[in-house]
Order: C-alpha cells, then structure tokens, then sequence
C-alpha cells in the first residue's frame, strides 16, 4: 500500500566547531556530514528528522550556527531536542525560524500534529547535570497533551531513557525515577514507541506497555560492556542512525541505518 511514513531519527551529534578532533580521534562534524549524506541518498527520503539532544558537545554558540549550517541541506521538517549536553538558550538562539522551540517558555518540549505519527517531545535535561528528570509539571503536561489526542499514533521523544541498559557508567546517568512517567505511558494506548537518545547505542527494552528505545550514534557509539562496573569507554563502531516507518494499515516499525558505503544491493540469485 504504497510507502510509509518515515520520521529518521538521529542522536548524539555531539558536535564540536572549528575542526576539532574529539578525544583527539575523530571529526564529529566530518562524520555528521557523512551521516546527513547518507540520508539524503536514501531511496525514501524520510518525510521529517527528530534529532533526539546531544546536539552539540557544549552548548557553544558557534557549535549550533555550524549545525545550523550542516543541516541546512534537510528539506523536510526538522525537530530538535536538548541532550544533557545542550544549553537551551543558545540552542533557541541559533534556530529562530525552528517556531516549535517556544511551544512552551521554559523546557524544550512540544508537540507537532503535522504527520501521521503525532510527535511529542519532552525535556529530560537538568542543568549541570548528566543525568535526566521529568518533573510532576512536565508529567502533568505529557498526560495532558496525550489525552487531548487519543486516536493519533504518537511517538514520544526524550534524550535520556527510562529504561536501564546493563551498561553500568551509562545507567549511573539515566533518567532519574521513571515510575511516574510509566504511570503516565501506560494510560494511553497510541503511544508507538519512546525514542532516546544518550547512549549511543541502539538498544530497545519493554516500557509501560510500549517500546522504549535508545539510538545509535552517528559520531562514537559507547562500548558495549554489560557490566555495572563498566567503565565510561568509547568506540568507532559503524555509526548509524534511526528510520521508524509508519503506515495506518501496516503499523509502526523501527529501523537502522548504518553510515558508509557498502558493497550491494545484490540479487537474490
Ligand atoms: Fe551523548
Ligand atoms: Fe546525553
């Protein structure tokens, strides 16, 4: 029955301006032109982008003016999120034509009714902190906004999960009690998925009667270690990014696609 509709989702940029070298190993700008790259030579150009925070590695102005400017090839809508390592008044600064970001006068939270899958994006960051909170307000606002629309398949968007990864140093730096929003989820059925960010990997675990997930880097992924003793270690793994697709009649489906160039695609013969 024809396409989906695609929303990519792309995380943890961590973008650092005037060619600087992360950890003295790679290029995050480099690597994040590559990624957008590769998305516009997509065969189904994705119909939105939601980049889900960790936009920028700290919150420089001059990191989201070079954002500004890596991102400006994208067509289609695009959405951002803070991450923890997000300010969100540069952040604002730098996108005044982005009108969402001011759907409310504080946190970086909204929702877009634009699509066939209804966007509602919440605001994990506590400032100075690695960590995430949702507070009793933004809890109130989430159960509010999700009642208002009951039959729109909805996506949720936070940059820190609420799920633990077995990923010990990461664990450390989630999202601080996610009882109450699991309360708040399991009360409305349309919600498709929750889609992080923070951990640099792609990871999916049971939440709330839902699916909650984390994506892929399309910088340096976090080492795969499930131990809770791991300790806080990168690696170049293939960075990637999200495709979630969604059709009325066949539901909603999440994808990977990985960054580079790859031999195929080969007959089946
Ligand atoms: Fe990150
Ligand atoms: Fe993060």
């Amino acid at each position: 029955m024809g396409r989906p509709f695609v929303l990519a989702q792309i995380s943890d940029l961590h973008l650092k301006a005037g060619g600087q070298r992360s950890y003295g190993v790679f290029d995050s700008a480099a690597m994040l032109r590559a990624c957008l790259r590769h998305l516009l030579s997509l065969k189904q150009q994705p119909d939105a982008v939601a980049f889900t925070g960790d936009l920028t590695d700290r919150g420089l102005p001059e990191e989201y003016v070079l954002l500004r400017e890596l991102l400006a090839p994208l067509r289609m809508p695009v959405y951002l999120i803070p991450g923890n390592h997000d300010r969100r008044a540069e952040m604002r600064a730098a996108f005044p034509a982005h009108a969402y970001l001011g759907q409310s006068p504080g946190l970086i939270r909204y929702v877009i009714d634009a699509h066939p899958l209804r966007l509602v994006a919440l605001d994990t960051v506590v400032e100075g902190e690695s960590g995430g909170n949702l507070g009793e307000e933004s809890l109130d606002w989430l159960d509010a906004t999700l009642a208002s629309a009951p039959a729109h398949p909805t996506v949720v968007l936070m940059h820190h999960p609420p799920f633990r990864t077995h990923i010990g140093h990461m664990d450390a730096f989630g999202l601080r009690d996610p009882a109450p929003l699991a309360a708040v989820i399991e009360r409305h059925s349309q919600v498709q998925a929750i889609l992080c960010g923070h951990v640099h990997r792609g990871i999916q675990a049971r939440f709330a009667g839902t699916i909650a997930s984390t994506a892929p880097s399309p910088v340096h992924q976090v080492a795969l270690d499930l131990d809770s003793e791991a300790p806080s270690r990168f690696m170049m793994d293939p960075p990637a990014y999200r495709l979630h697709a969604y059709s009325p009649d066949a539901g909603f489906a999440s994808h990977t696609a990985y960054i580079g160039e790859f031999s195929g695609p080969h007959p089946f013969r």
